[in-house]
């Protein structure tokens, strides 16, 4: 019997572009859709784009763009990244649709009536000036333990420490610098706690890899907290029913996304949801990263128990993707997006290398530029694609393509290769894709021997059946091989399809042999990956982070339209620099005394690594004379001073013409 099932990866969030350690979990999870599909199984694969959340808004104003706009272009981009890495999905949609908006509210009014949710009101990190509730991100202060300035109000780069933002050294809200307030606000919590036992009898029935099941005893002997599942706005997501200003958390709506995208594949494929999302029927399994998991093993089961939905089968954790045994770098350039790969090499070369790391358990994998090239060069074009290069064209050039039978030598080989079909398969099941790659280069090997022992490029000068019965066993040694590894590189495998003139391959056809009929022309299958190359992929990266800031640092958004009306609101006027002077404790601040013509205004400008404070005093400038005071970790700042240029260095104030008096209107 045909197995059912839906699998699914965890959804990139839509405000940056898919990089190659995104690409460790969609790979393995593709190939694991792939193989179990080339089994004969029912296979479903879901994913969408995780479109709401705090950061996605704050991209999109960035852009001077909504965060509708935002998403769809991001979901166009994410789904050509995916495309051109063979990733396929049977369904790829978005958090923010209609269909998730149902489910939340559904599993939300569920837990409620469960008794599941409660209301408590919490203090919280606000910022008056952009009039919103900071997540710990959005803050930036000095690390309370190493001192080191510019951290983020939730951890420290520097020491690596993690600390509460109410914990740092003169915070300030990361868009506009203003020290945040506390300020409280009502929540919606989840009981968490109240799904303990369910919980644990999950992970003991095996929900989770062994090594993670240890992770979660240990978040179940420090005790499950109440999880906060509402945000306050501005915030891009669905409002709480009956709230004006409510918003669900994106955790709470991302996982249920899963759901969301079964569900819009389900009415637009004519199909029963609840049967296929909600019955024993079908097997559900997860991929996840391991800095996801409290989400996936916690979280998300309990608030579909609660709301009396089933949960997966299993969920598949991965460790993070290191370069060269280090972190990620934008600086180094292993920030590698996925459009700039493709640019430079071929996708499958990406899905072979993880392929080969891959082993189902949670420990990083390493991708080593040396080991990449003389994995790809040496094993998958020197011993796979080279085992068809050689015998290919001799069969079409000498011998007419067309196969002959095998010999006992022949048979010999090739039941060797069809024995390794059940220690293969079994890898591939247990996410164990290294074992797999491993078995499938060794009996290249052996097929490479066989080719060595029988010496057609001999043979084929003077003995052209016996050519043709050794080029027979070595065409199906190359099909079975190709069976092998088509989960990984479905691309290579339609190639050798065309060449040998069959239908497409699956694991049901390992125990059949192609004899007496005619093959096509050959075609290259794979090529050596130059190392100039993989420098300019590296090199262009490492350009990409200083010529296109991302959406989130760029530095020059265009703001939503402003009317006539709000423009007439701004008082504009020239001002003289009456004393200008270093701000104790922060580098990139000037104090400035104006005088607008009588009416004198302290400005906290940041414009220090342009100028020296001598040589503004005495200087006409144009001054922003009806800016609402701002209260600023070193005092208030009463106006504002116009100027203009990319920062650091290159800010230019505006002087006023000569002849222009102080206090006098510009216009
Ligand atoms: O960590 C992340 O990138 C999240 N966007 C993953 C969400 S997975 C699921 F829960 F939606
Ligand atoms: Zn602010």
């Amino acid at each position: 019997m045909p197995r059912k099932i839906i699998v699914t990866s965890a959804l990139p969030y839509a405000n940056g572009p898919i990089h190659i350690g995104h690409l460790v979990e969609y790979l393995q999870t593709d190939i694991w859709v792939r193989f179990h599909k080339m089994c004969g199984n029912q296979c479903l694969y879901f994913c969408a784009d995780d479109a709401h959340g705090t950061p996605i808004m704050i991209s999109a104003r960035a852009a001077g763009i909504t965060p509708e706009e935002l998403i769809e272009r991001v979901h166009k981009e994410h789904k050509a990244d995916f495309d051109g890495f063979l990733v396929e999905f049977d369904n790829y949609y978005s958090t923010h649709s209609p269909e998730n908006k149902y489910f939340s509210e559904l599993i939300f009014g569920r837990l409620k009536q469960a008794g599941s949710i409660v209301e408590k009101t919490i203090e919280q990190t606000y910022c008056e000036n952009c009039k919103m509730f900071l997540p710990d991100r959005y803050i930036r202060g000095t690390c309370p333990r190493c001192k080191a300035e510019d951290q983020y109000g939730d951890s420290c780069d520097k020491c690596g420490g993690t600390h509460q933002p109410t914990e740092l050294i003169n915070p300030a809200c990361s868009t506009c610098s203003t020290p945040p307030v506390r300020r409280e606000s009502r929540h919606y919590f989840f009981k968490l706690a109240d799904y303990e036992q369910q919980l644990k009898e999950l992970i003991t029935a095996g929900y989770t890899q062994k090594t993670t099941a240890n992770k979660l005893d240990e978040w179940f002997s420090t005790g499950l907290k109440d999880w906060d599942i509402s945000r306050d706005g501005p915030y891009f997501g669905f409002k709480i029913p009956g709230e004006e200003d409510k918003f669900f958390y994106v955790w709470l709506d991302a996982p249920i996304g899963y759901m969301a995208s079964a569900k819009n594949y389900c009415d637009k494929n004519n199909l029963d949801f609840d049967k296929l999302w909600n019955s024993n029927e079908y097997e559900l399994y997860h991929f996840v990263g391991k800095d996801i998991m409290y989400f996936h093993a916690l979280f998300f089961p309990a608030t579909l128990i609660g709301a009396g939905f089933k949960t997966a089968d299993k969920l598949f954790v991965h460790g993070f993707l290191t370069i060269n045994g280090e972190k990620m770098s934008k600086s180094k350039g292993t920030f590698i997006k996925a459009s700039t790969y493709l640019k430079y090499l071929n996708p499958e070369t990406l899905r072979y290398y993880y392929a080969s790391k891959l082993t189902g358990g949670i420990e990083d994998i390493d991708l080593s530029i040396e080991d990449f090239t003389n994995k790809i060069n040496s094993n998958l074009v020197g011993k796979l694609a080279n085992l068809a290069s050689r015998s290919g064209p001799m069969l079409t050039k000498k011998l007419d393509s067309q196969l002959g039978q095998l010999d006992t030598a022949g048979r010999e080989l090739i039941s060797k290769l069809t024995a390794a079909k059940g220690q293969i398969t079994e890898n591939y099941e247990n996410l164990n894709y290294a074992a797999a790659v491993r078995t499938i280069t060794a009996l290249a090997d052996e097929a490479n021997r066989y080719v060595e022992q029988n010496q057609p490029w001999i043979t084929v000068k003077n003995d052209l059946e016996k050519t043709r019965t050794t080029l027979t066993a070595v065409i199906n040694a190359v099909r079975i091989l190709t069976i092998y590894l088509k989960p990984i590189l479905p691309e290579y495998a339609e190639k050798i399809e065309k060449f040998l003139n069959i239908d497409k391959l699956s694991f049901a056809d390992v125990e059949t042999v192609l004899q007496n009929r005619k093959i096509n022309n050959f075609e290259r299958l794979a090529d050596r990956i130059d190392k100039s190359k993989v420098i300019a992929m590296i090199e262009e990266s490492k350009e990409a982070q200083i010529a296109a800031p991302a959406a989130t640092d760029s530095v020059e958004p265009i703001k939503p339209q402003c009317t006539i009306e709000d423009f007439e609101k701004i008082d504009l006027r020239i001002a003289r620099v009456v004393k200008a002077e270093p701000v104790e404790g922060a580098d990139k601040l000037l104090r400035l005394q104006l005088d607008l013509g009588g009416v004198q205004k302290q400005v906290l400008a940041g414009i220090a690594c342009a100028y020296k404070p001598d040589e503004l005093a005495g200087k006409t400038v144009v001054c922003l004379a009806n800016l609402k005071p701002r209260k600023m970790r070193f005092g208030t700042s009463e106006g504002m001073i116009l100027a203009a240029g990319p920062g650091g260095q290159d800010i230019f104030i505006l002087s006023a013409a000569s002849g222009a008096e102080p206090g006098q209107r510009v216009s």
